[in-house]
């Protein structure tokens, strides 16, 4: 039986210290997913982030449609507490909820009608068939013309990508750690605490990245009119569909 992955409120404590070197271009990413969010500067819509961390997209996505709305899930405490506080000022128009993305129950609980779901950093904790069927269920729950947006660490299968992605990532990192904090010590430290891709080499417990082909297949098969890689660089994917 496969062990499942637990996220630790440690986990949480190291993400947000080190997600600004370990996360390639992490701005770029945000900026992208915002562009790709199917609705009018001026419209009124819902979006539902899963696993939403201290709610940075969540903010990015209340700022850029000022009558959006928000749902942010994640099941840290930790990162709950801060996305409240960031989120705090937006009012009604974010909620930060409990979840656990293992469980089946809380699909149901989704805002309907929902234009968008997105998650970064996550989803590469589902194995491939629970994954599928999350699609699926996604693919049912959006509004017609809505997507589902995923940011999240890839697979490969060739070696020589393998190298290319870490090479990418290591020079990133080091770049980040520089502009970050002024030295290499971020990168050592995100190396050191196992968020240097090392599934770009091995496969890590716990984690279960899938090649964006794949997975773009599986998103076809969950009835995903449109699906794409929409973004792409050392071994982090940003990908999705429309219905
Ligand atoms: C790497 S962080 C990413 C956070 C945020 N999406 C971002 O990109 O900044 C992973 C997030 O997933 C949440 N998480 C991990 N496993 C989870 C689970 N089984 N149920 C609910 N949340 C989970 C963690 O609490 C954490 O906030």
């Amino acid at each position: 039986m496969t062990e499942q992955p637990v996220w630790t409120e440690t986990d949480s404590r190291d993400f947000l210290d080190l997600a600004e070197i370990a996360v390639p271009a992490r701005a770029e990413q945000t900026r992208a997913l915002l562009d790709l969010i199917p609705a009018a500067p001026e419209e009124a819509f819902t979006v539902a982030d899963l696993c939403a961390g201290e709610g940075l997209l969540c903010e990015a996505i209340l700022s850029r449609f000022p009558r959006s709305h928000v749902v942010a899930l994640d099941g840290s405490e930790l990162m709950r507490t801060n996305a409240a506080s960031r989120l705090a000022h937006f009012g009604d128009r974010a909620r930060v909820l409990a979840f656990n993305l293992d469980a089946d129950d809380w699909i149901d609980g989704l805002p309907s009608p929902v234009r968008c779901v997105l998650s970064s950093m996550a989803l590469h904790h589902l194995e491939a068939e629970r994954k599928r069927r999350l699609f699926r269920e996604l693919a049912e729950k959006l509004e017609g013309g809505g997507a589902l947006l995923v940011a999240d660490i890839i697979a490969t299968s060739s070696q020589s990508v393998r190298r290319s992605f870490a090479t990418q990532w290591d020079e990133l990192a080091r770049d980040q750690s520089l502009a970050v904090v002024g030295s290499l010590n971020g990168y050592e430290r995100a190396t050191k605490e196992g968020w240097r891709p090392t599934w770009l080499v091995d496969k890590k417990d716990g984690e279960m990245p899938y090649p964006v082909f794949e997975q773009l297949k599986w998103l076809e098969e969950a009835g995903f009119a449109l699906v794409d890689c929409f973004w792409l660089r050392a071994g982090h994917s940003i990908y999705g569909g429309y219905r």
